[in-house]
């Protein structure tokens, strides 16, 4: 079980797995993450699914190897397994529960942001299934750190990349373009934006000002991932919410990022510590 069957890296820090894993990919649905753990005495991490295949009985995960167990997790190889993949976890995304005619009338456009352009992917691959027109806009600091580029724009009407420094594709970050495409007359009903916390903060900002309606996937910290130890709680509409089991999705409008962000470095000297503890297996950090 949770056998790993390929490997692929995106960029040099930046890895894609295909896990072996029936039971999750029958049930998994777009919007919804897993934890995993490299072995026994491995740390929790949450990964939102990249893809999942229910026939085939595989799940797609990628993984940026910035800490110690992110960095265990991409040097692990095909033919190895995790010790365990919880999930799925959260809700899937809301759009799996419209009705038909809310469904029809949605016209969306996503902002992906870095390695978060990752779980983007099944998303508009299901809202391309059920015939609902898809925009997508994928930033990334440079051109090297585009990722699903083709898979994206294999499902979606019109794929937008955006680049920091300008070496491909629009020059700036995915909400300057969300507001130039505004500009030239797009309508959008919805705004989906998963990225960087920060990225996140500034999507919202963006569709407040153009009064498109905003959802982010909030990557707090989790532990459990049931609601149990209160690792993952945001504030969302003045309430404490828990971001495991009331989202990931939340309206990006009622989220308090900046308290999230804070929530999201405490434990930053920590890593950086268990960074610097590591030994990696394949000699490169
Ligand atoms: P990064 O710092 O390279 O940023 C990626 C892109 O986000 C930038 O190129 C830019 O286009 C956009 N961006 C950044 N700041 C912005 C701003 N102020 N306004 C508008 N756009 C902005 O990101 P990375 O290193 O690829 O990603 C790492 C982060 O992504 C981590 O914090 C990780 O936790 C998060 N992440 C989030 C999810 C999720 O579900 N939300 C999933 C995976 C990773
Ligand atoms: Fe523990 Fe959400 S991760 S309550």
């Amino acid at each position: 079980m949770y056998r790993i069957l390929s490997k692929d890296m995106l960029t040099p820090t930046i890895c894609r797995m295909k896990v072996e894993a029936p039971r999750l990919a029958a049930a998994a649905k777009p919007g919804q993450f897993l934890i995993v753990r490299a072995d026994e005495k491995g740390e929790r991490i949450p990964l939102t699914i990249s893809d999942y295949d229910a026939e085939e009985g595989t799940v797609t995960i990628v993984t940026q190897g910035i800490g110690a167990s992110t960095l265990a997790i991409n040097e692990m190889e095909p033919g190895e397994s995790f010790a365990d993949v919880a999930g799925p976890l959260g809700n899937p995304s809301d759009f799996c529960d419209m009705d038909a005619q809310e469904l029809a009338s949605q016209r969306y456009v996503f902002i992906a942001g870095g390695v978060g352009t990752a779980p983007v992917y099944p998303q508009v691959k299901w809202l391309h299934a059920h015939g609902i027109p898809v925009d997508v806009i994928i930033g990334a600091r440079t051109k090297d750190l585009l990722i699903y580029t083709e898979e994206i724009g294999s499902v979606c009407d019109n794929l937008y990349l955006c680049t920091d420094d300008g070496s491909l594709g629009f020059h700036g970050v995915g909400t300057a373009q969300l507001e130039a495409l505004v500009a030239e007359g797009k309508q959008y009903t919805r705004c989906v934006a998963i990225g960087p916390m920060i990225m996140m903060k500034f999507a919202v900002l963006t569709c407040k000002k153009l009064g498109i309606p905003a959802i982010v996937s909030l990557n707090t910290l989790m532990v459990d991932g049931t609601g149990m130890c209160g690792a993952c709680r945001v504030t969302v509409g003045g309430k404490t919410r828990f971001a495991c089991v009331e989202g990931p999705e939340f309206d990006g409008y009622e989220v308090d990022f900046d308290e999230a962000m804070r929530r999201q470095a405490q434990y930053k000297p920590e890593e950086a510590e268990a960074k610097e503890k590591h030994v990696c297996k394949i000699g490169r950090g």
